[in-house]
C-alpha cells in the first residue's frame, strides 16, 4: 500500500474568501498529487517498506533529498487542508486548556496571531510557518524552508506541529501576488480551530513521543512491487536461458572438436594403413623377385661364362633360368 493523496475535506471554492478555486485545484491536483506521487517512487527507489509518514520523518536526515522533500510535501499539505474549514471555527476559549496554553507561551491570543504571521511573512522564499507543541506541551513558533517540517530530525527546532501555513507563492500567487502577509492575514479567517486543539490535544497526550498523527494510516507497500518481482523473476529467467545457452555452445564446441579430433584419427589411421598398405606391396613385390632366382640366374650366368658358351646362349640359358 503506498502513500495516497487525500480527499479535500471541502470543495475547491470552499475557502474562497481567502484562496480562490483555482489555486486550490492546482494545489491539490498537481503540487500535493506531484508529491505524494514522487515519495511513493523515492521510496520504492530506496527499498524502505512499511513505515508510517511520521517514522519516515523522524529520520528523514538518513534518506536521499527526494524522500525527504516529498515526504514532507505530502506530510504538510495533508495537514494544511485539514487545519482549514470554510468561515473557520470559534477561536479557544480563554479559559480551555490549549488558550491557557496560548497566553501561557505568547501573553495573549492577540500576540500569538501576530508573531505566526511575523513568521510566516519572514520565512525568505518558500516553506512554511508553524505553530508547535514541545514534547512538555509548552507551545512555539516556528518556520521551516522548502517542504521541511517541525517532525523532520533535521529541522532546527522539533517539536509536534498543531497548526500550520504554507507560504510557497502557489499557495497564493494568483489572487495575492507578492502581498504575502494579505494572504497570511485572510488565513486567520478559515482556521479550524476544532482541529488545532485536537492536534494539541494528542500531543499532550503524547509527550514523550508526540509524533503520532491522523495521517498514520497512510503506509508505504510494505513488499517489493509485484513489477519488481517480475523483473527478478525475469532476471532469473534470462541469467538460465543465458547459461543454457552458454552449455549449449560449450557443448557444440566439444562435440565439434571431438569430431575433428575423430576425423583427425580416421585420416591417421587411413594414412598409417595406406602406409602399411604401400610397405607390404612393396615387400610382396619384393619378394615376388626372390634372392634365390636371382642366385640362380648369376650362379647360371656365371657357370655357362665360365664354360667358354657364346653370349646368346648365354642369354638363351638365362632366360630359361629365369622362366
Ligand atoms: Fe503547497
Amino acid at each position: 500500500m503506498a502513500f495516497k493523496l487525500p480527499k479535500l475535506p471541502y470543495s475547491y471554492g470552499a475557502l474562497s474568501s481567502v484562496v480562490d478555486k483555482t489555486t486550490m485545484e492546482i494545489h491539490h491536483t498537481k503540487h500535493h498529487a506531484g508529491y505524494t506521487n514522487k515519495l511513493n517512487a523515492a521510496m520504492a527507489d530506496a527499498g524502505l517498506g512499511k513505515m508510517t509518514i511520521e517514522d519516515v520523518l523522524k529520520r528523514v536526515s538518513k534518506y536521499s533529498p527526494a524522500v525527504r522533500n516529498n515526504a514532507g510535501g505530502f506530510y504538510n499539505h495533508c495537514m494544511f487542508w485539514k487545519i482549514m474549514v470554510p468561515k473557520g471555527t470559534a477561536v479557544p476559549s480563554a479559559k480551555s486548556k490549549f488558550g491557557k496554553a496560548i497566553v501561557a507561551s505568547f501573553g495573549s491570543f492577540e500576540n500569538f496571531q501576530e508573531k505566526f504571521a511575523a513568521a510566516a511573512a519572514s520565512r525568505f522564499g518558500s516553506g512554511w510557518a508553524w505553530l508547535c507543541s514541545s514534547r512538555t506541551g509548552k507551545l512555539f513558533i516556528t518556520s521551516t524552508p522548502n517542504q521541511d517540517n517541525p517532525l523532520m530530525d533535521c529541522a532546527d527546532k522539533k517539536g509536534f506541529p498543531i497548526m500550520c501555513i504554507d507560504v510557497w507563492e502557489h499557495a497564493y500567487y494568483l489572487k495575492y501576488q507578492n502581498r504575502r502577509a494579505d494572504y497570511v492575514k485572510g488565513f486567520f479567517s478559515v482556521v479550524n480551530w476544532k482541529e488545532v486543539t485536537k492536534r494539541y490535544t494528542a500531543a499532550c497526550a503524547n509527550k514523550t513521543a508526540p509524533v503520532t498523527t491522523s495521517m498514520s494510516d497512510a503506509v508505504v507497500k510494505p513488499k517489493p512491487t509485484v513489477a519488481k518481482k517480475k523483473v527478478t523473476a525475469k532476471k532469473a529467467t534470462t541469467s538460465r536461458a543465458k547459461t543454457t545457452a552458454k552449455k549449449k555452445v560449450t557443448a557444440k564446441k566439444a562435440t565439434t572438436a571431438k569430431a575433428k579430433t575423430t576425423a583427425k584419427k580416421k585420416v591417421t589411421a587411413k594414412k598409417a594403413t595406406t602406409t602399411k598398405a604401400k610397405t607390404t606391396a612393396k615387400k610382396a613385390v619384393a619378394k615376388k623377385v626372390t634372392p634365390k632366382k636371382k642366385a640362380v640366374k648369376t650362379s647360371a650366368v656365371k657357370k655357362v661364362v665360365k664354360k667358354g658358351v657364346p653370349i646368346k646362349k648365354v642369354t638363351a640359358k638365362r632366360r630359361r633360368v629365369v622362366k
